[in-house]
């Protein structure tokens, strides 16, 4: 029976068909999901923080307004991807007690911090750049309550991505030698910890061929870094800036850019927990999940006042 309901299952993903949250799947297919996607929700509460750190010093209110937006953006994202992976049948409680723990992983590149304005912009034009061409894909993911919430992130993804890419223009175009030197300094420390994004190369990723073979992950993880870079060169060459990798340049037989090579060490010791940030960002959330407590408290309460009584 088992066996019947697993041929069933691989049959109907090799169909290219969408999983829906009350059809049979195997556990594990299951527990990657809910792995996947409850990390991804932290990624994207977790990443509230950096940019939270400008809102306050943000240059003019115009730009104020859009970082605003494109914060509580991501906010929205992780409520989004937060009730996707509840589908799977953990709560809410749970996946945060994962990450307050330090259980659960959240994107690496939020452990590094925003060191000036120019951080804000790059992170939307390399972080929110990097997330689409890893998001895009997702939008066919087989599991379908992920799927269409990705379809719904993709679309916000857009605008973070062009309002950063605007920022530098502004800066690099009509700002000051200092202000193009900000951006050039800004664009060379987040250059590198924004290819880690797409995680460790195919050869080294324990999860990518049962996610690839499952339809989860339609795209590998060293594929999504190389249209990354491709499509990126070209924009940093209009906005003036030099990629910080001497090795990177065109191949013509390859009809991609060759790239130096990324320091993977860093990259595994980043997200055991030991990042220039991974402290400071952990403990906020703790700190702001400790700060809550009131607030659940009282919302039990009242829900327990106000509803009905349990049937005698
Ligand atoms: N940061 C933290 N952990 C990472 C990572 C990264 N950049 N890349 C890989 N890892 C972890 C994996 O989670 C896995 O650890 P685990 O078993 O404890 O979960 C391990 O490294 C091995 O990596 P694999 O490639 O084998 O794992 P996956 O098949 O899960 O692939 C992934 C990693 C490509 C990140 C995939 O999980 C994925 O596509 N996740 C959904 C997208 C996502 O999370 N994007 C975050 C971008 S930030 C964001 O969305 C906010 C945006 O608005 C700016």
């Amino acid at each position: 029976r088992q066996m019947q309901r697993q041929e069933q299952f691989e049959a109907r993903i090799a169909a290219g068909e969408f999983i829906e949250a009350k059809d049979w799947m195997p556990e594990h297919y299951r527990q990657t999901l809910l792995r996947q996607i409850s990390q991804h929700a932290h990624s994207e509460i977790v990443g509230m923080l950096p940019e939270g750190n400008w809102i306050t010093r943000a240059p003019t209110l115009k730009r104020k307004a859009i970082l605003l937006a494109k914060v509580q953006d991501e906010g929205g994202h992780g409520l989004y991807l937060y009730a996707a992976a509840e589908t799977l049948g953990s709560s809410r409680a749970q996946m945060l007690a994962a990450l307050h723990s330090g259980r659960a992983k959240y994107s690496s590149i939020f452990n590094y911090p925003t060191l000036t304005w120019a951080d804000m912009g790059t992170i939307g034009w390399l972080v929110d750049g990097a997330a689409i061409m890893n998001q895009v894909p997702l939008c066919r993911c087989s599991y379908a309550p992920y799927a269409r919430a990705m379809v719904r992130i993709c679309r916000e993804e857009s605008f973070h991505q062009r309002q950063g890419y605007d920022a530098l223009l502004t800066m690099m175009r009509q700002g000051s030698d200092a202000q193009r030197a900000m951006v050039q300094d800004a664009v060379e420390r987040w250059w590198w910890p924004s290819l880690m994004m797409f995680g460790p190369p195919d050869e080294q990723s324990p999860h990518s061929a049962q996610s690839m073979r499952w339809g989860i992950k339609r795209v590998s993880n060293d594929r999504l870094r190389q249209q990354f870079i491709d499509a990126t060169v070209a924009q940093a060459r209009v906005l003036g800036v030099t990629l910080p990798d001497p090795d990177l340049r065109w191949n013509p037989q390859r009809q991609q850019h060759d790239h130096g090579a990324i320091d993977w060490s860093e990259f595994w010791r980043v997200i055991s927990g030991d990042g220039p940030c991974n402290q400071e960002r952990l403990g906020a959330r703790v700190q702001a999940w400790d700060d809550g407590a009131w607030v659940r408290a009282a919302a039990l309460a009242h829900a327990a006042k106000h509803s009905p009584a349990p049937a005698q």
